[in-house]
C-alpha cells in the first residue's frame, strides 16, 4: 500500500530541520562572538595607543664633536640599523609592507619640511630612541626599542649628535599603519608592535661592558638579532609573519644551525650576505647593517653565539 506522507518520514524531516536550525544558530553565535571579541580587541589596541608613558627625558644635549658624531654614524649604520630603516640621510621612507599586518614607514628625522627633527628637543630624541615614545609620551610603532634600550649614555649622546648632524631634507612621509591583523596579533601577544611596550620600564638599568670582543658584549649586540632569529636564536618563522617573509636561520651551535661553521664563514655572511654554500641570503636579513659592524662587534657576536646551548631549528 502506498502511504501518503508517512508520519515517520515527516517526523524525521522535522527532526532533521530542527537539528539544522540549531547548527546554523550555533555557527552564527560562534561567528558573532568572535566578531565581538575581535571588535573589542581592535578597540583596546587603539586605546592603548593613547596611553601616555611618564618617562623622564634623558639629560642629553647634542654635540658637534666629530669623534662623537663618527661614533653615532657607526651606530646608525651598523648595530642601530637606523639608516636601514630611516634611509641614508635619515629622510625616511617605506621599510616594508606587511600586508594585513600593516605598513612600516620610517619618518623623516631631519629638520627639513615634512621632517620631525624640528619638533623634538635633543632630550626627547634620546627618549624616543631609548624608550620608543613620541614627544607627547605616546608609543611609537614598529621601532625596535629593545635593540637600542641598553645603549650606554655615551652611545645615546653619539646617536642624537649624529641625527642632528644630518642636513635638512624636504620630504613628507605618510605615517606607519597597523592593520586589523597586526592589531589582533599585538593584542593576543603574538608580536608586540608598540615600541614602548616592547621593554620593561620598571627594570633598573644594566651595567654595559665596554665594546670588547667578548661574549659578554656580544650578548648585548645579539639583542639586534632576536627580533627575527628568536629569543633562543634558533630561527624559524616569525610568529604572525606573512608566508612571503623569508624564514630566519638557526644561529645556535646545533647541526641545524652554525654547528660546523668557522668564525671566518660567519663573518663572510655578515659582510656579503652569501653563505658558505654559495646561496645568497634574502636582503630581509639586514647584512647592510651587519656589514658595517667593526671587527670587535663581529668577533663579540661570534663569541656569544658559541656560548649558546644548541637548539634544533625553529624552536625560536
Ligand atoms: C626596523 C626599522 C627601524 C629602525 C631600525 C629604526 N627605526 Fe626609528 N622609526 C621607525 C618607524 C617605523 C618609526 C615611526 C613610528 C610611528 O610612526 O609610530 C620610527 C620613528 C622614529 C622616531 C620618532 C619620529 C616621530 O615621528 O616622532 C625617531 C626619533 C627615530 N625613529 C629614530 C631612530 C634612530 C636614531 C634609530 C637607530 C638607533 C632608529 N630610529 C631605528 C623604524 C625604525
Ligand atoms: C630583520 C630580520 C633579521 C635580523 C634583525 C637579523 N637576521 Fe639574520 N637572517 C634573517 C633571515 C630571514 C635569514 C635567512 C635568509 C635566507 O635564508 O635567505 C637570516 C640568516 C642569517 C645568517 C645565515 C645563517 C645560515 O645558516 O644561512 C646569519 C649568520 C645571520 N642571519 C646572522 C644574524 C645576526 C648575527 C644578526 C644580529 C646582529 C641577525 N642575523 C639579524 C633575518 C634577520
Amino acid at each position: 500500500m502506498q502511504s501518503v506522507g508517512d508520519p515517520r518520514d515527516k517526523l524525521g524531516t522535522v527532526k532533521r530541520k530542527s537539528w539544522l536550525k540549531w547548527l546554523v544558530i550555533g555557527v552564527l553565535s560562534v561567528i558573532g562572538l568572535a566578531l565581538v571579541v575581535a571588535a573589542y580587541q581592535l578597540l583596546s589596541f587603539s586605546r592603548a595607543l593613547s596611553k601616555v608613558y611618564d618617562i623622564e627625558t634623558p639629560d642629553i644635549v647634542a654635540t658637534t664633536d666629530s669623534t662623537v658624531i663618527a661614533r653615532g654614524r657607526h651606530l646608525a649604520q651598523s648595530i642601530g640599523g637606523c639608516l636601514g630603516c630611516h634611509g641614508p640621510g635619515l629622510a625616511g621612507g617605506l621599510v616594508d609592507d606587511l600586508g594585513p599586518i600593516g605598513v612600516i614607514r620610517a619618518p623623516n628625522l631631519t629638520t627639513g619640511r615634512g621632517g620631525v627633527g624640528g619638533t623634538y628637543t635633543d632630550g626627547q630624541l634620546a627618549r624616543a630612541i631609548r624608550y620608543g615614545i613620541r614627544t607627547d609620551g605616546r608609543t611609537l610603532l614598529f621601532m625596535p626599542t629593545p635593540e637600542h634600550n641598553w645603549w650606554p649614555d655615551t652611545d645615546l649622546l653619539a646617536i642624537v649628535s649624529f641625527v642632528r648632524s644630518q642636513p635638512p631634507v624636504d620630504t613628507t612621509i605618510e605615517p606607519a599603519v597597523v592593520r586589523p591583523l597586526g592589531k589582533l596579533l599585538s593584542q593576543f601577544g603574538v608580536v608586540e608592535l608598540r615600541s614602548a611596550a616592547m621593554i620593561d620600564h620598571t627594570a633598573s638599568r644594566e651595567e654595559i661592558p665596554n665594546p670588547e670582543p667578548t661574549a659578554r658584549y656580544g650578548a648585548f649586540l645579539a639583542r639586534g638579532c632576536v627580533g627575527c632569529h628568536g629569543e633562543g636564536l634558533s630561527g624559524g618563522r616569525i610568529p604572525g609573519a606573512p608566508s612571503s617573509l623569508p624564514i630566519p636561520a638557526n644561529l645556535t651551535p646545533d647541526e641545524t644551525g652554525l654547528g660546523d661553521w668557522s668564525k671566518e664563514e660567519f663573518v663572510a655572511v655578515l659582510n656579503t650576505g652569501v653563505r658558505p654554500d654559495g646561496r645568497r641570503l634574502a636582503a630581509f636579513m639586514p647584512f647592510v647593517s651587519t656589514r658595517a659592524m667593526n671587527d670587535v662587534e663581529k668577533t663579540a657576536l661570534w663569541a656569544y653565539l658559541r656560548t649558546l646551548p644548541p637548539r634544533a631549528f625553529g624552536n625560536r
